[in-house]
C-alpha cells in the first residue's frame, strides 16, 4: 500500500513558508544607504515573520570605531525607520543578541583575523553551525580585496557539512571585460554555486508574477508572439534625481545602472520560452537563450536615445539639473536617461521591437511592461466611430500600484456604434489580503536557504554586457547627452526614436 503523503507537509511544497536553518550573515558596507534602508530592515522583517533561525547572527564590518552596541544601535535605528513590518521588542531583542561589529579596513589582516574569531565565537554561542553568508554591499572596486581576505583567513572554506556563500551587489563591472574580470576574482575564491549576484528586481513579487501569468494560464501565451504583438515597451521611470549618490552614479549612468541588469532581466522574463521547471538551471537556460538571441539595430544613432536632466520641477519644487548636483564633475557626460531598441532573433519575436527606457527626474515613478498588440486586421467600423480606439495592450504594472491592466476597445453605451478604449484591471490589494514582502526579504532568505533561481548567473550578466557594450561605445564617441527638463518624459530624441517606427511611448 502506498503511504498517504499529506501535501501540506511535503518539504518541497512551495506554498509553505520556507525557514532558514542555523546561519549568520556578515555585512560589508554597513555605512551605506543600501544597508541602512534595505538590508537591515529586510533582516528584521524576516526575523519578525519567523523565517530566520533563533540564533541568527549579523556581523557588521567597516572602518568605524564602533563597539557591538554602537552597530546594534545603527541597525535598530534603520529598522525603526524603514522596516516593513511592525516593531516588536521581543523580536528585536533576540536579533540584537546576535549582532557583532568588527572594525577594520579591507586590507587589514588583523581585522579579518578578528572576523574569523567572531564568526567562530558565533558558531559556539549562537549555534550558527559554520554557515555564513558574506554580503558585499560595497563598491565593486573592493570585491577583490575582500574575497581575497576571506580566502586568506580561511573564511571562504566551509567546515564539514556547512556552507559559505558570497552575495554581490551590482554593478557587476562596467562592461563585458570588467565583468569577466570580476567573475574571475570571485571564481578564484568561491565555487559558482556559492556566488549570489543580486538583481533586486527579481525579488519583486510583480516581477516573479510575469512567469506565473505567462505560464499558469492558457489565454496569454497563444498571443505572445510576432503574429499578434506589435511591440513591447519596458519602462522604469523615477521621479527622483540622483540624490546624494553622485559618487556612484556619475560615470556610470542610466544604461549601466538599470538597463544592463533590471530591464534586460525583465525583457528576458517577458520574452523567454517556457522553462521545463522553475529550477535555477531551467530558468537560467531559458533566460540565457533569450539574451543570446537579442540583437541591436544597425543605426544606433537613430534607435537609441540618451539624456541628462536639466533644472525643472519635481514634486511641486524647483530642482536643479544633474550638472549642478553636489559631487558631479562638470561637464559630466553621464546620461540620466537611456532608451534602446532591441530585437530578438527567433521565430517567436522576429520583427517585434522591444523598447527599453529608464530615467531619473521623469514625470512619475513607474515601472511597467507593456505588451502592445497589433490592430485588428479588419475594422468593420467607420473612421468616426473608432476615433479613440488605440491598440490592445497588456500592461504589467511592476510598481507602484502593482497589478495588471488589459486595454481593449468597447462600445460606448447609448451610442449607435462608437468604440472607445477601456481598461480591465487586476490590483494586488483588491485580490489578495497578503501584502508583498520587500524584494530584499525574499532575496536574503533565498541566499540563506541556498536557493538560486532568482539570482542571475554569470553568463546572463556577461550576455547583458555583450548587448549593451556597442551602445555604450557609440555614446562615448558622441559627447554630451541631450538635456531634458526635470519633471518631463525625457529627451526629444527618445520620442523621435519611436516616431520613426510610427509609434509613441506610453505616458503612464
Ligand atoms: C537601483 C539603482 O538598482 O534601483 C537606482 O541603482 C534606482 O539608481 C533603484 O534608484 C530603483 O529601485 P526601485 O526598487 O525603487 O525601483
Amino acid at each position: 500500500m502506498t503511504a498517504y503523503v499529506n501535501p501540506l507537509r511535503d518539504p518541497a511544497d512551495r506554498r509553505l513558508p520556507r525557514i532558514a536553518g542555523p546561519c549568520g550573515m556578515v555585512l560589508f558596507g554597513v555605512t551605506g544607504d543600501l544597508s541602512r534602508k534595505k538590508l537591515m530592515p529586510a533582516i528584521y522583517d524576516l526575523a519578525n515573520r519567523g523565517l530566520l533561525p533563533p540564533g541568527f547572527s549579523l556581523v557588521g564590518f567597516a572602518r568605524r570605531d564602533w563597539a557591538d552596541q554602537d552597530f546594534a544601535q545603527i541597525v535598530h535605528d534603520s529598522v525603526k525607520a524603514y522596516a516593513r513590518t511592525e516593531f516588536r521588542e521581543e523580536v528585536w531583542r533576540q536579533l540584537a543578541e546576535g549582532i557583532r561589529f568588527v572594525p577594520g579596513n579591507f586590507d587589514d589582516d588583523h581585522a579579518f583575523a578578528e572576523l574569523r574569531r567572531t564568526v567562530e565565537e558565533l558558531d559556539e554561542v549562537r549555534g550558527t553551525g559554520g554557515n555564513h553568508a558574506f554580503y558585499l554591499a560595497i563598491p565593486p572596486g573592493f570585491f577583490g580585496d575582500v574575497v581575497g581576505q576571506l580566502k586568506e583567513h580561511g573564511l571562504a572554506e566551509s567546515p564539514d557539512g556547512s556552507w559559505r556563500r558570497v552575495v554581490v551587489e551590482k554593478p557587476f563591472g562596467h562592461d563585458l571585460e570588467s565583468a569577466r574580470e570580476l567573475d574571475r576574482v570571485l571564481a578564484d575564491v568561491f565555487p559558482e554555486d556559492s556566488v549570489f549576484r543580486i538583481d533586486h528586481y527579481l525579488g519583486k513579487e510583480t516581477v516573479q508574477n510575469i512567469l506565473a501569468v505567462r505560464f499558469a494560464n492558457t489565454m496569454f501565451e497563444p498571443l505572445w508572439n510576432a503574429q499578434y504583438v506589435d511591440h513591447v515597451q519596458i519602462t522604469m521611470a523615477e521621479d527622483v534625481g540622483i540624490g546624494g549618490r553622485a559618487g556612484y552614479y556619475d560615470g556610470i549612468g542610466a544604461a549601466r545602472d538599470v538597463i544592463q541588469n533590471h530591464l534586460l532581466q525583465l525583457m528576458a522574463l517577458v520574452a523567454m520560452e517556457e522553462p521545463a521547471s522553475f529550477s535555477a538551471q531551467s530558468l537560467r537556460t531559458e533566460k540565457q537563450k533569450l539574451l543570446s538571441a537579442v540583437s541591436l539595430p544597425r543605426r544606433l544613432d537613430l534607435t537609441t536615445a540618451r539624456g541628462q536632466y536639466a533644472a525643472g520641477w519635481a514634486g511641486g519644487k524647483k530642482v536643479t539639473g544633474f550638472l549642478e548636483e553636489e559631487g558631479v564633475d562638470a561637464p559630466s557626460t553621464t546620461e540620466t536617461y537611456a532608451a534602446v531598441t532591441l530585437h530578438v532573433e527567433n521565430r517567436r519575436w522576429a520583427g517585434v521591437p522591444f523598447y527599453l527606457r529608464t530615467g531619473k527626474r521623469l514625470g512619475r515613478r513607474v515601472t511597467e511592461v507593456a505588451v502592445v498588440f497589433k490592430r485588428a486586421p479588419h475594422q468593420p467600423f467607420s473612421a468616426t466611430s473608432v476615433e479613440e480606439l488605440t491598440q490592445n495592450a497588456l500592461v504589467i504594472r511592476v510598481q507602484p500600484d502593482e497589478g495588471i491592466t488589459v486595454r481593449f476597445g468597447s462600445k460606448v453605451p447609448g451610442t449607435q456604434l462608437e468604440i472607445r478604449d477601456v481598461n480591465m484591471d487586476f490590483v494586488y490589494g483588491g485580490s489578495f489580503t497578503e501584502s508583498s514582502p520587500e524584494a530584499y526579504e525574499r532575496l536574503i532568505l533565498d541566499v540563506l536557504l541556498g536557493d538560486p533561481p532568482l539570482f542571475p548567473h554569470r553568463d546572463e550578466v556577461e550576455l547583458s554586457w555583450k548587448i549593451l557594450d556597442p551602445v555604450l561605445e557609440a555614446w562615448a564617441r558622441k559627447g554630451a547627452p541631450e538635456p531634458y527638463p526635470s519633471g518631463g518624459w525625457g529627451p526629444e530624441s527618445a520620442d523621435a526614436m519611436l516616431a520613426r517606427d510610427g509609434r509613441v511611448w506610453r505616458r503612464p
